[in-house]
């Protein structure tokens, strides 16, 4: 099979494709992305893989998600390489539709997940959760019954996606996949293509910074503030650093808990230069 017979642009040859699978006994697995891939999606690719008979991605640089002044434009594309990758780590069809396809006339409906939307990436990009809320639930009704795979990279996403999916009854299945990280502890992302070499050391800090924090939480610490400003301060040491949010919140409901408790995540967005990097790491604090 080349990587050419498996790319579908069209909604309804998708939709007939699916339908025909199923009919047929196969059960899909999907796994959503904005293209570019990297092997953080290959992992998604190979669980999807390996948990379902037939496994498509789609590759969609969604501009509702992307604010005026955005990377939109400049978003990093390339269909050959992405379709190379999604075969060779078992996807069997790719659906990379135009704009024009999923958004035939300015779209005027939006899905929006109240509370989980709102704090950290929500506060710092006030449009982009719903404009990803909208795209998935269209996703979704297009791609019917599945499984579909979201990194936990984007943790805040997963859980407005899970919230969503169940609040809305899509016959989905959301599974949430381990961050892939770089042998330095960089976890992988399409935009780290933005960053200098030295930016990329420095960014280095996200991942020692986050584990400190969640070492603190172990140690014992359950003031929220005290762990954001330590974690907070690490980040700091690197110039090239411009903070976005640190925060630890409660995993599912994305709420602030004080003193902590239960599952947490602690989650940063940091500026080095032209990338905004997201990383994040869980506990769950013991009783
Ligand atoms: O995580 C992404 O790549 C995007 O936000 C998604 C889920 C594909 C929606 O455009």
């Amino acid at each position: 099979m080349t990587a050419e017979t498996t790319i579908v642009t069209s909604i309804a040859e998708l939709r007939a494709t699916l339908d025909a699978e199923r009919a047929a006994g196969r059960s899909v697995g999907f796994v959503p992305t904005m293209g570019y891939l990297h092997d953080g999606h290959g992992s998604l690719i190979e669980a999807a893989a390996a948990a379902n008979d037939v496994t498509f991605v789609s590759i969609f640089v969604n501009p509702l998600q992307f604010a005026p002044g955005e990377d939109l434009e400049a978003y990093p594309r390339d269909l050959e390489a992405d379709a190379a990758l999604s075969v060779a780590a078992g996807a069997a069809l790719i659906f990379a539709p135009s704009v024009e396809e999923m958004y035939p006339e300015p779209i005027l409906t939006s899905v929006h997940v109240n509370t989980v939307s709102d704090p950290l990436e929500g506060r710092h990009r006030p449009t982009h959760f719903d404009g990803v809320s909208t795209v998935v639930s269209k996703l979704f009704a297009i791609a019917g019954p599945c499984r579909a795979y979201f990194g936990e990279k984007d943790w805040q996403q997963l859980a407005i996606v899970r919230r969503m999916a169940s609040d809305l009854s899509f016959p989905v299945e959301v599974v949430g996949c381990p961050i892939v990280r770089e042998p330095d502890g960089l976890a992988m992302s399409s935009r780290n293509v933005y960053l200098t070499s030295e930016e990329r050391t420095q960014a280095l800090v996200l991942n020692q910074a986050l584990r400190h924090g969640i070492e603190l939480i172990e140690a014992g610490e359950r003031d929220p503030d005290i762990v954001e400003r330590v974690v907070s301060a690490m980040i700091e040491t690197q110039p090239a650093a411009e903070i976005d949010y640190v925060g630890v919140v409660d995993a599912m409901t994305l709420l602030e808990p004080a003193p902590l408790a239960g599952e947490v995540r602690l989650l940063t967005a940091t500026r080095f230069g032209k990338a905004r990097l997201l990383d994040n790491m869980g506990v769950v604090v013991p009783d």
